[in-house]
């Protein structure tokens, strides 16, 4: 197979949900049809229970399993489908938007109960802002739900969609009877299993042939062909483009638990959904078919073993082939590195490889030298865009609590914020140090870790920030008007750790007071300014 057709191939998605939804039972049921997993129940949910906080062998075994999970391929239909795994826990989340820079598109899980939730509507918005191309699957027909043309008028309020129903169900709950698909134009019959019992598929192109009430019964003909008519006048028809740029979501609906609707979702996956795509540099767009190799880190996992204290570096390919034992630039440290295992994955396992293609994730053993966001290449200096840092949730101070391991502690706070566990703010006017995090889940991470990798030993204070707002610092930066900001607010300024300013706001109303007595000074709710 040409280099070409390799990358062609290639489907790199996330899935996306909130927790609960059925990300892990529709990942468990995709790996079945790509025959990468023998039964049901061989995918671990990663998710972190409620109630694990203050268990830390929880927290453990929980990093574990997303070790393994971290990254599930699968071939199918001569697709070579990456789904690399998000985690659903809020606390978490900064890891998950991380992960979705190295998506080329996403499935949006929705419960058909419930409908659009809270991390759903947080996670869309990243993928919005970054045009992602997004599919939707409504998931748990099987139970009583909320009305289809409901779901889809609330997926495009709340979550800012253009949607076009690509399948749609007849009955929910207690009712249902299968689904019209509207992109093959068949109907599913619904069974528990349609993977096994796939003759449920009956051809029907034409919804007005009477037969249809053999099949499904008089009212559901009726309703069928009255909804049907409905998501012919009101939704587009699917355009492909305009999916590919983000302007148009396809709807699926299902129940992931039975298997149901999962084959059509992934047959309709695999044509449309895009292959590796072009990334921008600071420097120039990277197109995947480049035959020169460049990458960059998206996510760190430290190893679980605390004697050996290498971590594992998740690198997604945006052009050529990585090859094991070849030098690559370390663009950050302008050094050369060889990596003589890179891992690859398949299923749940991952193994040494020789190369991988542009799209694929490769696992690179690293001892300190990575941190998210760095870029490795043949030799070009190229700075991949697209991962920003978002305003934690909370803020604590972070002290020392054992005098004698001072340098230990420096050194574990250094690498798990290069891990992307949390954010260090150094403040300006004392050099006190604050970690920021998402969720107060990763204190507790944090204090372990470092005890327990690291043989230091912390506290924390409470720091009542409501939001860390970068600043963009003027080209005079002598300027009166953000000197006098300076100054007024100089117990709230500290330096995060790529060094740029950022003012730790202890309110909205402080930075509504700041935006109107200093309005030349531009704050930003990301770190990419
Ligand atoms: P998540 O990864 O998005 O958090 O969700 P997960 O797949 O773990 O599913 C959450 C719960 O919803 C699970 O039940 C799962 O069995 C159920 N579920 C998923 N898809 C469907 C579906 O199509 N229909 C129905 N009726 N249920 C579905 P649980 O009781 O929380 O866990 P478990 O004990 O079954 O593992």
């Amino acid at each position: 197979m040409s280099f070409l057709e390799e990358i062609q191939k290639r489907r790199t998605f996330g899935i996306i949900s909130h927790p609960d939804a059925g990300k892990t039972t529709l990942t468990e049921k995709l790996l079945l049809f790509g025959g990468a997993i023998q039964e049901a129940g061989a995918v671990k949910s990663n998710k972190i229970k409620k109630g694990a906080t203050s268990d830390f062998m929880e927290i453990e075994r929980q990093r574990g399993i997303s070790v393994a999970t971290s990254v599930l391929a699968f071939n199918y239909k001569d697709n070579k489908i990456n789904i690399l795994d998000t985690p659903g826990h809020k606390d978490f989340a900064e890891d998950t938007f991380r992960t979705l820079t190295a998506v080329d598109s996403v499935i949006v899980v929705i419960d058909v109960a419930k409908g659009v939730e809270e991390q759903t509507e947080k996670l869309v918005e990243v993928c919005r802002m970054r045009n992602i191309p997004m599919i939707v699957f409504i998931n748990k027909l099987d139970r009583e739900g909320r009305d289809a043309f409901d779901l889809l008028d609330e997926v495009e309020q709340k979550l800012g969609l253009k949607v076009t129903p690509l399948s749609f169900p007849i009955g929910m709950g207690y009712d249902f009877k299968g689904i019209y698909n509207i992109w093959e134009k068949n109907i599913q019959l619904f069974s528990d299993d349609s993977r096994k019992d796939i003759d449920n598929t009956i051809a029907f192109d034409d919804i007005s042939n009477p037969e249809l009430e053999t099949i499904i019964g008089e009212e559901s003909a009726t309703t069928l062909r009255d909804n049907l008519e409905l998501v012919y006048e009101v939704y587009p028809e699917f355009d492909q483009e305009a999916y590919l740029e983000g302007q148009l979501q396809p709807v699926f609906f299902g129940s992931a638990l039975n298997n149901f609707g999962v084959r059509e979702l992934l047959d309709c996956f695999v044509q449309i959904a895009p292959s590796p795509r072009a990334k921008a540099s600071e420097e120039r767009l990277v197109s995947p078919s480049e035959t020169t190799f460049s990458g960059f880190v998206f996510k760190i996992h430290a190893n679980m073993d605390p004697n050996h204290r290498n971590r594992l570096a998740f690198v997604k390919i945006v052009s050529g082939t990585f090859e094991r034992n070849k030098p690559y630039l370390h663009v950050r440290h302008n050094k050369k590195l060889k990596f003589s295992s890179p891992n690859a994955f398949f299923a749940e396992k991952k193994e040494v490889v020789d190369i991988s293609y542009a799209g694929d994730i490769v696992g690179l053993y690293d001892t300190g030298n990575f941190k998210i966001g760095d870029t490795l290449t043949e030799g070009e200096v190229l700075h991949f865009k697209g991962i920003p840092s978002f305003s934690p949730e909370h803020f604590r101070y972070i002290n020392n609590a054992d005098p004698l391991k001072s340098k230990q502690l420096e050194k574990g706070i250094d690498q798990l914020m290069d891990e992307g566990v949390a954010q260090l703010f150094t403040l300006d006017y004392n050099g006190r140090k604050v970690i920021g995090t998402v969720g107060a889940l990763q204190y507790e991470v944090i204090q372990y870790r470092l005890e327990h990798e690291y043989g230091a030993k912390c506290s924390y204070e409470t720091f009542p920030i409501y939001k860390a707002c970068w600043v963009e610092e003027p080209e005079n930066s002598k300027d009166a008007e953000f000197q006098d900001f300076l100054r007024v607010k100089q117990k709230y300024m500290a330096r995060d750790k790529q060094g740029q300013l950022v003012f730790l706001a202890d309110s909205a109303f402080s930075i509504e007071m700041v935006k109107q007595k200093y309005p030349s000074v531009k704050l930003h709710f990301t770190s990419e300014l």
